[in-house]
């Protein structure tokens, strides 16, 4: 008889904390930086401080109810427990998985073009390359991702800091508006819909729970200090650059964090270089393994094929990590990084809406479950901070453009298909 395998216990407060910041640092902020100043111009930074209310709101509500119900697949599980109409968790989980299988897709594009322009080489051929090797470190088990992240998550984190303290020595000679928006406040919005990409993947961190050691506890730490860790980092980060080079020249460059710190440090541009290599490398891996984990969650939950959640000698799902990574491959010959970047944005907070209704929901339904953590500001049962995350995801929803949303709807149409087909 075929011996059952178990996914391993092995992640702490430390690992899951870098774990977070390590899928949260990546590409948005070291290539849509760029992007999101060609919209708002000067501004840019405002529109990293409303993400990060967006982010903050629906963490907290990501955070009671990790600590209610510590399991992989998250979200599917939050709105299973809260709605109880096992379609609507299905797409809910859908929605999620197509998002971050398409942007890991993304990333390794992002990561193909940094290293295309260091060495050279077929940009689609090395982000399949990248996409392969991470999938063989998915299945190789959680430690070894965890370590690759450790080391990974340091590095793009001194690479951030050393864009600030190159920003710190010209800081006498800085004549920049930093209030300055090219569209009016509509543009700052716009540009938090594109940049909100940067701080996708905290909620990552609630689909690693059965791999974490009291996660009950630490999941909902994990999950505040990575979100507080990234914003500091990211405010200073958008201030700096601006300050350096100002938004126009961010917005004409592919390596806008190079571009900045090459203007006061010669020849820094290739270290920044290599870090978003590091970066982008490693936000691809988190994707791949959080891609797979919420496979296996709603397969063991038989709301996707069974083989899916077949646990394998290392300790991983070998089915969906494969599976994760033949789509991910699939996904590099879609499209480039800024609609890919808004196609995945979309299909987030499309479930954060949810996950935050799932809370307002769960206080009346489930009064009793025990919760080691709470979200903080409520009148009675009812939690303040759910519904602002709710309504922010909600209004975010109205600032896409027709294309990203006619995609977004497709992808629900299939998913709803795919249920009808896989319940008959
Ligand atoms: N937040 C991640 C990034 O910026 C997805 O790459």
């Amino acid at each position: 008889m075929a011996k059952k395998y178990k996914l391993k216990r092995a992640l702490g407060l430390r690992d899951t904390t870098l774990y977070g910041i390590g899928i949260i640092l990546g590409a948005g902020i070291y290539a849509l930086l760029g992007s999101g100043a060609g919209v708002t111009g000067n501004s840019i930074w405002i529109s990293f401080a409303l993400s990060a209310v967006i982010a903050i709101l629906t963490g907290l509500s990501y955070a009671e109810l990790s600590s209610m119900y510590p399991k992989e697949a998250a979200e599917y599980n939050y709105t299973k427990n809260a709605v109880r109409v096992r379609s609507v968790a299905f797409m809910v989980g859908w929605v999620l998985i197509i998002s971050v299988i398409l942007s890991a897709s993304t990333v390794a594009i992002g990561f193909a073009g940094y290293l295309s322009h260091l060495i050279g080489g077929e940009i689609t051929l090395i982000a399949v390359g990248l996409l392969a090797i991470l999938t063989f470190i998915n299945y190789r088990g959680i430690k070894e991702s965890s370590r690759f992240n450790t080391v990974s998550t340091l590095i793009e984190v001194s690479g951030l800091v050393l864009i600030i303290a190159a920003a710190i020595f010209i800081s006498g000679n800085v004549n920049t508006d930093f209030f300055e928006m090219k569209n009016g406040f509509a543009g700052v919005i716009s540009a938090t819909a594109l940049i909100f990409f940067a701080y996708i993947g905290f909620e990552d961190i609630a689909n690693v729970s059965e791999e974490t050691k009291n996660a009950r506890k630490v999941i909902p730490k994990a999950l505040m200090l990575s979100i507080v860790i990234s914003t500091i980092l990211y405010m200073l980060v958008s201030v700096s650059a601006v300050a350096m080079v100002g938004s126009e020249r961010l917005a004409s460059s592919k390596a806008p964090l190079a571009e900045a710190i090459s203007s006061t440090i010669p020849n820094a541009g290739i270290l920044m270089s290599l870090i978003a290599l590091f970066s982008t490398s490693n936000t691809v891996l988190i994707m791949l393994v959080s891609g797979s984990r919420i496979m296996y969650g709603m397969s063991s939950q038989k709301d996707f094929p069974k083989a899916l959640s077949r646990i394998c000698r290392r300790g991983t799902p070998l089915y969906a990590v494969l599976a994760t990574g033949a789509f991910s491959i699939v996904g590099v010959f879609i499209g480039g990084l800024e609609t890919v970047a808004l196609f995945t944005t979309i299909g987030i907070f499309i479930s954060y809406l949810f996950v935050n209704i799932s809370l307002i929901i769960l206080r009346y339904r489930e009064p009793m479950k025990k919760r080691p953590f709470k979200a903080p500001l409520n009148v009675g049962k009812f939690p303040l901070v759910a519904f602002l995350g709710a309504a922010t995801c909600a209004a975010m929803l109205l600032y896409f453009d027709t294309t990203i949303v006619m995609m977004e709807a497709a992808v629900i149409a299939i998913g709803a298909v795919a249920y009808i087909m896989m319940k008959r």
